[in-house]
C-alpha cells in the first residue's frame, strides 16, 4: 500500500515523471502484447508443422506394414520390427506399433520401452483404436520431458488392424521458443531503456523552461528585480510561452521606465518655480520690499509662481488619481450638454479677459454619455483652456457637435490660434510635452500634462481624441464619445412628451 502511495506521489510530483511513467507503461504494454502474440503464433505454427511431419511418417509406415499387421504371425511381427527400426533410425523419431488390442508389437527410439505391454489406455492410442487420428502432447519418462505423439490407425475395409504411433520430444522446439522469448525480452528491455531516455530528454525540454519561468517569477515577486529574461531558442508552444513571459517583463520594464521618467519630470517641473520663489523672496529680503513699486511687482510674480506651483500640483494629483484608478465612478449617466455648458462657464472669464470670442453650439439635451461628470468636464476645460491660451486676442474658439452616427457623437473644439507644428503633433498627448518650451518657462503656458490627462479621461469613457492643426491658422480637437443606447434617447424624449400637456 505504501509503495503504491509512493509511486502515486512520485508520478504526480512532476510533469517529467508523468511523461516518463506514461511512456514506459504504454511501451511495455504494447510490446508485451506483441511478444505474447508472436510467441503464440510461432508455437502454433511449429507444432502444426511437426504434427504434419509425424502424420506423413505414420502414413508411409502404415502403407508398408498394413499387410503384416493383418497377418498377425511371428514372421510378420519381425518384418514390422524391421520396418519400424528402419524408419525410426532414419528420422530420429520414436515409433511404436500396436495391434488392435493395444499390445505393443514393435517399437524403436522410445523414451521408455513398453514391449509387449498393453498401452491402449494411452490417450492417443485409444483415439486411434477408435478409428480417429490421435494427437497428444504430454510429459514422458523419468525426466518428464514433453513429447508429441501422433497415433495413426491402420485400417482394413472392415476394422482397425493396429496403430502406428510416431513421437518426438518437444525439447528442441521448447528450447527454441525459450530463446525467442529471451530475444523478445531483450527487445522489450532495450525499447524501455530507449523510451525512458527519450522521454527524460523530452520531459526535460518541456519542464526546464517552465522551471526557469517559475523560478524567475519567484525572484521577481521577492525582489521586484526585472532585469533578467528567460532565454528562448525555440519556436514551439513552450517557446511561445517563454516569449510571452519575456514580453510581459518587457512591458513591466517600460512601465517602470515611464514611472521613473514621470517622477524625474515632475520633480524638475516643481523645482523651477520653487527656485524662482526663493530668488524673489531673497530679493525682497535684500531690500526690494522697501520700494513700493518693486515690492508690488515682486509680490505679483510671487503670486504667479505660487499659482503655477498649485496648478502643477493639481495636475500631478489628477494624473496620480487616474493612474491609481482610485474611487472614481465611471458609470454615471451624463447629459453631455450640461457637462460642456459647465466647462465653458469655467473658462468664460479667462476668454473675456483675453478678448477671445466663444462660439458654443451645445448638443441636444437628450444626448446621454456614460462616465464621470467631473472628469469629463475636466477634459473639456483642458481643451478649452488650451484653445484660449494658444489663441491671440480677437481670435475665436468654437465648440460644435456633429449628429450622432454609429452610436458616437463627435465634439469639435476649434480655435483660430497658433496651430501646432506637424513635428509636435505626435507628442502633444505625452506627459510633460510642450511644443513651445520658452512659453511655459515664462509662466504663460501650462504644465504639459493637460492633454495627457484629457486623453486618459476620454479613454476611460471609451472614446477617442484626435487633433487636426494648421500652424498659423488654428487647431481642431475632436472628441468622439459613445452615446448611451437609443433607448435612453427614446426615454428622455418620452419624458419630454409626457411633461407637455
Ligand atoms: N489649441 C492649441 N493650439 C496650439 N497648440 C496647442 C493647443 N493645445 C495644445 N497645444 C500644444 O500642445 C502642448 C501640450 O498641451 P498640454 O498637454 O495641454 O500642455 P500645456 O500645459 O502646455 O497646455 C502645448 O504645450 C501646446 O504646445
Ligand atoms: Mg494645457
Amino acid at each position: 500500500m505504501s509503495s503504491f502511495q509512493n509511486t502515486y506521489s512520485w508520478f504526480f510530483k512532476s510533469l517529467a515523471n508523468q511523461l516518463l511513467g506514461t511512456y514506459l507503461l504504454v511501451t511495455a504494454f504494447a510490446l508485451a502484447i506483441v511478444t505474447f502474440w508472436a510467441l503464440f503464433t510461432i508455437k502454433a505454427e511449429s507444432t502444426r508443422e511437426l504434427h504434419n511431419k509425424l502424420e506423413v511418417e505414420a502414413v508411409h509406415l502404415g502403407l508398408e506394414i498394413d499387410n503384416d499387421l493383418s497377418l498377425d504371425s511371428a514372421k510378420a511381427t519381425e518384418r514390422i520390427q524391421a520396418a519400424v527400426d528402419r524408419h525410426a533410425s532414419k528420422l530420429g523419431y520414436s515409433i511404436t506399433v500396436v495391434n488392435k488390442q493395444g499390445h505393443v508389437l514393435a517399437e524403436a527410439g522410445s523414451e521408455e520401452p513398453q514391449e509387449g505391454q498393453n498401452i491402449s489406455s494411452d490417450p492417443e492410442i485409444s483415439d486411434a483404436l477408435a478409428g480417429i487420428l490421435g494427437q497428444y502432447r504430454r510429459p514422458v519418462g523419468a525426466k518428464k520431458a514433453e513429447w508429441m505423439y501422433v497415433a495413426y490407425p491402420v485400417r482394413s475395409p472392415f476394422e482397425t488392424l493396429g496403430v502406428i504411433r510416431v513421437g518426438i520430444p518437444l525439447t528442441d522446439l521448447n528450447q527454441r521458443l525459450n530463446q525467442d522469448l529471451i530475444f523478445f525480452l531483450e527487445i522489450i528491455v532495450s525499447a524501455l531503456i530507449t523510451t525512458a531516455l527519450i522521454s527524460i530528454w523530452l520531459a526535460r525540454r518541456v519542464t526546464q523552461p517552465i522551471r526557469h519561468i517559475s523560478q524567475l517569477s519567484r525572484e521577481i515577486a521577492k525582489s521586484g528585480d526585472i532585469t533578467a529574461l528567460v532565454p528562448v531558442q525555440r519556436t514551439d508552444e513552450i517557446g511561445e510561452l517563454v516569449a510571452s513571459f519575456n514580453q510581459m517583463i518587457g512591458r513591466l520594464r517600460e512601465e517602470e521606465k515611464l514611472k521613473q521618467d514621470f517622477i524625474a519630470n515632475a520633480s524638475h517641473e516643481l523645482k523651477t518655480p520653487t527656485m524662482a520663489i526663493g530668488s524673489v523672496v531673497e530679493a525682497l529680503q535684500a531690500g526690494a520690499a522697501e520700494d513700493p513699486e518693486l515690492r508690488a511687482r515682486f509680490l505679483r510674480s510671487l503670486e504667479n509662481l505660487v499659482e503655477r506651483q498649485a496648478s502643477l500640483l493639481r495636475d500631478l494629483l489628477d494624473v496620480a488619481q487616474l493612474d491609481a484608478g482610485a474611487k472614481i465612478q465611471w458609470s454615471e449617466d451624463l447629459r453631455l450638454s450640461d457637462t460642456i455648458k459647465e466647462a465653458v462657464e469655467q473658462i468664460r472669464v479667462q476668454a473675456e479677459k483675453k478678448k477671445v470670442q466663444l462660439n458654443i453650439d451645445l448638443p441636444p439635451d437628450h444626448l446621454i454619455v456614460v462616465g464621470n461628470g467631473i472628469q469629463l468636464q475636466r477634459a473639456f476645460i483642458n481643451l478649452l483652456t488650451n484653445a484660449v491660451n494658444y489663441t491671440p486676442s480677437n481670435g475665436e474658439v468654437r465648440i460644435n457637435v456633429l449628429p450622432v452616427e454609429d452610436g458616437h457623437v463627435d465634439v469639435n473644439i476649434s480655435d483660430t490660434g497658433t496651430g501646432i507644428e506637424s513635428k509636435d503633433l505626435p507628442h502633444i498627448f505625452d506627459r510633460f510635452y510642450r511644443a513651445d518650451k520658452a512659453r511655459s518657462r515664462s509662466g504663460t503656458g501650462g504644465t504639459g500634462l493637460g492633454l495627457a490627462i484629457t486623453r486618459e479621461i476620454i479613454n476611460r469613457h471609451h472614446g477617442t481624441i484626435s487633433v487636426d492643426s494648421t500652424p498659423g491658422s488654428g487647431t481642431t480637437f475632436t472628441v468622439r464619445l459613445p452615446v448611451k443606447s437609443q433607448i435612453g434617447q427614446e426615454q428622455s424624449k418620452g419624458a419630454l412628451n409626457t411633461s407637455e400637456p
